[in-house]
């Protein structure tokens, strides 16, 4: 389902939760990669942002000031709306990161005191390209895929000894505050439909991956939970935070909804909405989800 506004609301709850070893890890890892790439021909990273929705990957990583000199960064989503959103948030955010821009339809130039960031933006099956990245990131993606075709798909598309940044993979916690009494069942229910109703992925791709990455001959050099929390701060919800919130409660109630058999009756799930609602309407409606981040090396 498109939501573009939802992905770039999300943004903050998501610089919260990435887990800062792992992270820190991953600056290492492009590090090296530059250091290596110095050696060969074109000099720079090459990047691969499979599933990257708006594209606030590569803003935040350029914000940070953690790319490497020379970066040419290939942003691949198969919805169309994302891409297209992607193509204006990622240049209005490095505009306002200090970055000058070259545009055109196809790729953006955008350099800043020695630094030279060649984005490129791509509607395709992240799975259906030709690709041969130094890098790879998968934001918030492999959890909606099933693990082991996924990494071997990624996995084919890295140089050898290229790396795979994964952060937030869903790895089975949904919960809201305060409590409610059909909470536990909503949850279950929540992730059934996960695991028996999306087609791909599950409620626990996230340690499934730490089994699926050393069959397929891979190493992970750091793992580490990153829990999104949004909660209400003096009254109200931080930036565009009662966006997402929202958006989640409708996700929830909707998967809840297509779960034959659960023990949650409709207006079980009417009811509980309807008191979720209240409390975002009012500000006093928190949410955590339980996430890991994963880098792998092959
Ligand atoms: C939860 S969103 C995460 C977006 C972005 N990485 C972020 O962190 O904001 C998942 C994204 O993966 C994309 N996606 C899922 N399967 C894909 C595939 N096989 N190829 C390309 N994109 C895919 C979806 O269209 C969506 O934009």
């Amino acid at each position: 389902m498109s939501d573009p506004d939802y992905l770039t609301a999300k943004r903050t709850v998501d610089d919260r939760a990435l887990n800062d070893r792992v992270f820190d890890a991953f600056v290492a890892a492009l590090s090296d990669e530059a250091a290596l790439s110095d050696e060969a021909a074109d000099g720079s990273v090459s990047v691969l942002d499979v599933g990257a929705g708006t594209g606030t990957m590569v803003v935040r990583l350029a914000e940070r000031g953690i790319l490497p000199s020379h970066v040419t960064y290939r942003l691949v989503d198969r919805d169309p709306v994302h891409v297209d959103a992607a193509r204006t948030h990622v240049p209005e955010r490095l505009a306002a990161a200090g970055y000058r821009l070259e545009e055109d339809d196809e790729v953006i130039v955008a350099t800043r005191g020695g630094n030279r960031l060649e984005v490129r933006f791509e509607t395709a099956d992240a799975f259906a390209i030709d690709a041969s990245a130094d890098v790879c990131i998968a934001t918030a993606v492999l959890d909606l895929l099933n693990p082991s075709p996924a990494l071997a798909g990624l996995a084919s598309h890295l140089e050898p000894g290229g790396v795979l940044y994964a952060p937030l993979v869903f790895d089975g916690g949904t919960g809201f505050a305060p409590v409610h009494d059909d909470d536990p069942a909503i949850e279950r229910a929540y992730h059934r439909h996960m695991a028996e109703v999306r087609d791909g992925g599950g409620p626990r791709v996230g340690r499934r991956l730490l089994e699926a990455v050393p069959d397929l001959d891979g190493e992970v050099v750091a793992v580490g939970g990153s829990t999104q929390v949004i909660r209400p701060r003096n009254g109200s919800y931080p930036v565009r935070e009662d966006v997402v919130l929202s958006r989640l409660l409708e996700t929830v109630a909707a998967a809840v909804r297509e779960v034959p058999d659960a023990a949650v009756t409709p207006e079980t799930v009417d009811e509980w909405l309807a008191v979720r609602r209240d409390q975002l309407d009012r500000s006093t409606l928190s949410f955590v989800a339980h996430n890991l981040d994963v880098l792998v090396r092959w």
